[in-house]
């Protein structure tokens, strides 16, 4: 991430948006069940929030610093925070009930990546688990916001079908005018 990138994420107004609009629009309903991965958590905007109300997370960070800051950081819940690659998720397979990202894919370049980490999600839930996330939608916006930086943003219209391409059974993509969220559930076996 750029410095203005960092900036955003570590800021008090993210903790708060995710908190109070992201968090909850993601989960809308559903119940995660116990045994939870988070991917690309960056600052922990979302994982404050999560590990609050889950006995155990598990979260996959790609950027060592970033991965050792949330380590260090103390909060409720038990949180286990992994250094490592989501398109290669050192993780076992049929492990969790459910996995979630937040704000993350556009991150993950080329388009191929985000396909192989939606595969590796798939590979690690068991069996009727759900996968969440949301993300930002293409802007002029988005793009300063990403100047000498990654990008590559998911078109909402053709998620769904990559979802299930990468082995979801069922997928749904919903828009506000800022971002897409999306639910996939893995077949029940
Ligand atoms: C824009 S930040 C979002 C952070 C956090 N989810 C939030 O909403 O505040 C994207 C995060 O995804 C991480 N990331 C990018 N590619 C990744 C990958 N392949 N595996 C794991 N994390 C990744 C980045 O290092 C960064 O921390």
């Amino acid at each position: 991430m750029n410095l203005v990138h960092r900036w955003l994420c570590s800021s008090g107004r993210w903790r708060r948006t995710v908190e109070q609009h992201v968090v909850p629009w993601v989960l809308d309903g559903l119940d995660l069940g116990p045994h939870v991965l988070e991917v690309g958590p960056g600052y922990g905007a979302a994982t404050d929030v999560l590990r609050a109300r889950l006995p155990h997370l598990a979260c996959v960070e790609i950027d060592p610093s970033l991965a050792r800051g949330l380590a260090r950081r103390g909060g409720p819940g038990c949180v286990d925070v992994l250094c490592g690659d989501a398109t290669a998720l050192p993780l076992p397979s049929a492990a969790f009930d459910a996995a979630l990202c937040f704000t993350m894919l556009h991150h993950v370049a080329p388009r191929e990546r985000q396909d192989r980490l939606l595969q590796e999600v798939a590979r690690v839930l068991r069996p009727g688990g759900v996968f969440l996330g949301v993300d930002s939608l293409a802007s002029p916006w988005l793009r300063r916001l990403h100047w000498f930086d990654t990008l590559e943003p998911v078109d909402p219209s053709t998620f769904a079908e990559r979802l299930r391409v990468a082995g979801f059974a069922r997928a749904e993509v919903a828009l506000n005018p800022y971002a897409f969220r999306f639910r996939a559930w893995k077949a029940a076996g």
